[in-house]
């Protein structure tokens, strides 16, 4: 099956922090391959903008590079490269001095969409926003995306938001959470309010429990300074898994336009209930064979930031109060898994007596690896034996149903092609991460008060034990890691 292409209309696209990880890795490879797919109109632009004096051809010398590194086997013939390198300029503009962008200044065009990609570390995001006014660069037509960390807590984000609003409207900022970009992120979705099967079921009457996963077998990397100012919470629940618990929990939106799927997802945010210490459990990774432990890798042997988190969490509102929902992610884990499973409640009685238990029906999720989905419900057993039943999988992998020829593309293709488009659905508006954030601190300040260091856990194991702890109080259990 072969994806519909649409052309977006002809743009500027300025990637700040060009040479840098995010761009090498994601950005750029994500450009290309929409240009190898035909997206890009003749006229579109990608000029790439960081501090290193580089010459074009130097910088297509990084990029091509890049792109062996990055791009896998399904990468575009690597004779679409000239077309692209076409396309492709550099600037070199440092933030805080003049020349730079009095340089970028002269090589925009006026008739074009502007979008100016924030891929750099959160201290020049300032600077950028303000450079880019006060050197004349902002047109009606002008974009800018913000990559993560949107702010440290409350005060830093509501400081970032009145920097950006200085010279930007609400409708020009383009706040970037990747998992929105996520093609199974989308089709929770789908799958929600295309479908007349599960709304009725979707509440804390049918569903027991709900259990979110992202894991992760990479460590910190070489991102340790970063990493240990964050930790879990602050790097993957308040944006990645808070926007999956938001996408499963919220009322269907009236439509899909950007405002009325972000009223939704913030009305859930401010439903949150606070979270108590107890009801958190976090871990940092120990050393194995082969690699080394957490404070080895980000250098502090005294930190006390966790690369693993999970929580309980409940939401005061008329559809789920009273269905606890458990978040967990973590890193150096046993797979790289990530799912969300509705687990709904058991029949009321049953007809086929003691001997024959069921199991409750489990909706699943994967959003990656082998994205699909799984309906786990009770069919009788074959045999001349009584009404024995057993539990069976009804299982959808999205490969398999759509083609294996279908490539499914890297959340930052879509994403990047919406700001082209001017459509803020899948980005995070203001008020939303801020409400994230105000939700955020006061769990993260339970345990900055009570300097507890979280303990360690085996790499390659499901986290630490006090995470089986956590949900086996409440008499459920973590579905399998793997
Ligand atoms: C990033 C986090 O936002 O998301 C990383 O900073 C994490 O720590 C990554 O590894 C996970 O993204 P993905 O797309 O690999 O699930």
């Amino acid at each position: 099956m072969v994806a519909r292409v649409i052309p977006v209309e002809p743009f500027d696209l300025v990637v700040f922090g060009a040479t840098g990880d995010l761009a090498r890795r994601k950005i750029l490879p994500a450009l290309y391959r929409r240009f190898a797919e035909g997206q890009m109109p003749p006229e579109a632009r990608v000029i790439g903008a960081a501090r290193t004096p580089l010459t074009r051809a130097e910088f297509h010398a990084v990029i091509a590079a890049a792109f062996d590194e990055f791009m896998g086997a399904d990468a575009p013939p690597p004779a679409d490269r000239a077309g692209f390198f076409e396309r492709l300029d550099y600037v070199t503009v440092d933030a805080r001095r003049e020349d730079g962008w009095l340089d970028l200044a002269a090589r925009m065009r006026d008739d074009v969409v502007r979008a100016f990609y924030f891929s750099v570390g959160p201290s020049l995001f300032g600077p950028l926003a303000t450079g880019l006014g006060r050197f004349g660069l902002v047109t009606p037509d002008t974009r800018i995306v913000v990559e993560k960390p949107f702010g440290n807590d409350l005060g830093t984000a509501r400081a970032l938001n009145q920097t950006l609003a200085e010279h930007f409207t609400e409708t020009q900022i383009y706040r970037i959470d990747h998992y929105l970009g996520k093609e199974t992120v989308q089709n929770l979705m789908a799958v929600r309010f295309a479908n007349i099967l599960f709304e009725p079921l979707w509440n804390a009457r049918f569903v027991d429990h709900v259990q979110i996963t992202v894991a992760e077998t990479v460590g910190v990397g070489g991102r340790g300074a970063y990493y240990d100012t964050a930790g879990a919470m602050r790097d993957m629940v308040q944006n990645h898994m808070m926007q999956l618990l938001c996408l499963i929990a919220m009322e269907p939106p009236y439509s899909f336009q950007p405002d009325a799927v972000r009223d939704e997802k913030l009305k859930v945010i401010h439903a949150l209930d606070p979270v108590a210490p107890g009801d958190v459990v976090r871990g940092q990774y120990g050393a194995d064979a082969s690699r080394p432990a957490y404070r080895t890798e980000v250098e502090n042997a005294r930190s006390t930031t966790e690369s693993y988190i999970a929580l309980k969490v409940g939401i005061s509102n008329w559809r789920w109060k009273g269905t606890p929902f458990y978040l967990r992610t973590g890193k150096r884990l046993r797979a790289r898994a990530s799912e969300i499973a509705v687990a709904f409640r058991d029949p009321p009685h049953s007809i086929f007596g003691e001997d024959a238990p069921w199991k409750a029906n489990t909706l699943v999720i994967r959003l990656q690896p082998d994205e699909g989905m799984t309906l786990k419900v009770m069919i009788k057993e074959p045999g001349p034996g009584g009404m024995r039943l057993k539990d069976v999988a009804l299982d959808m992998s999205f490969a398999e149903a759509l083609g294996d020829d279908m490539h499914i593309p890297d959340a930052y293709e879509r994403l990047i092609m919406d700001v082209i488009r001017g459509n803020q659905t899948l980005f995070m508006r203001g008020d939303e991460v801020e409400a994230a954030w105000a939700w955020t601190d006061p769990i993260i300040a339970g345990w900055q008060n009570s300097a507890e260091t979280p303990p360690s856990y085996e790499p390659g194991s499901s986290g630490p034990d006090a995470a089986l702890t956590l949900i086996g109080m409440d008499g459920r259990n973590w579905r399998e890691i793997r």
